[in-house]
């Protein structure tokens, strides 16, 4: 059977990995989380003094750039990617809030975005990929066969990061949560380098009001239709 491209791109918090990792399960395709590689440079110079209180040192960050390697690996149970930084297992610390209030600062980085991408196009050469991320249908694989983008409202967003947040036993609060989803909003979509935009050949999917099921049945239809056409 032929393999395809599948760019799901949108907001933070609306459930694209959700959809993503279920769909790439079913149809036997890698699935790759683009920000989890954003986050992951986030933590790396959260680590190493690069993000201060006066802001970012960017020719820091530049100068180590080829000491950052970034991989997933296979979670032997759940067959799910996890995210790797230099080797060591990083999944739970690159989703804390404190990542999550700097991540769109460093992904705003044109240096930084080139190396992603260049990363990103790799894992893709083989087509069979599902990947989600804000730029994925418009620079990533700009020819990929399906395209997806995903919106919901900023305060249902909110609310799916709190209840995801609070059972992984963090503390949060909607106000604190809400405030993070608005701004990352606004810095993905006014930053000079590949802002987050619908593809002109996207589909678009408003799930504010949809239950997960209903959400991966449209997505699989979308799969097949490409797929039988
Ligand atoms: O999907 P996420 O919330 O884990 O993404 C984390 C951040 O990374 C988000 O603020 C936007 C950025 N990002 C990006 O700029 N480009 C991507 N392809 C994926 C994520």
């Amino acid at each position: 059977m032929k393999k395809i491209v599948i760019a799901i791109d949108g907001f933070s918090s609306c459930g694209k990995s959700t959809m993503a990792k279920e769909l790439a399960k079913k149809i036997g395709y890698i699935y790759i989380d683009s920000g989890a590689m954003y986050r992951a440079v986030t933590l790396f110079a959260l680590e190493n003094g690069i993000i201060s209180d006066t802001g970012i040192d960017t020719d820091k960050l530049k100068s180590l750039m080829n000491s950052i390697n970034i991989e997933f690996r296979l979670d032997p149970v759940t067959h799910l990617p996890i995210t790797y930084l230099n080797g060591k297992n990083v999944e739970k610390e690159i989703r804390t809030m404190l990542v999550s209030n700097n991540v769109s600062k460093i992904s705003a980085i044109p240096f930084v975005r080139h190396l992603m991408v260049e990363l990103q196009q790799k894992l893709g050469e083989k087509k069979g990929i599902v990947m989600d991320g804000r730029d994925i249908g418009t620079t990533v694989f700009p020819d990929a066969e399906l395209k997806i983008f995903v919106t919901a409202s900023a305060e249902v967003r909110a609310q799916r990061r709190v209840d995801e947040m609070i059972s992984k036993g963090e503390k949060v609060s909607f106000a604190e949560v809400l405030e993070n989803v608005k701004s990352r909003d606004h810095i993905d979509q006014t930053r000079e380098e590949s802002p987050l935009k619908m593809a002109e050949d996207a589909i678009e999917l408003d799930n504010s009001y949809m239950t997960i099921s209903q959400q991966d049945e449209w997505l699989e239809k979308h799969f097949n239709d490409i797929i039988n056409s």
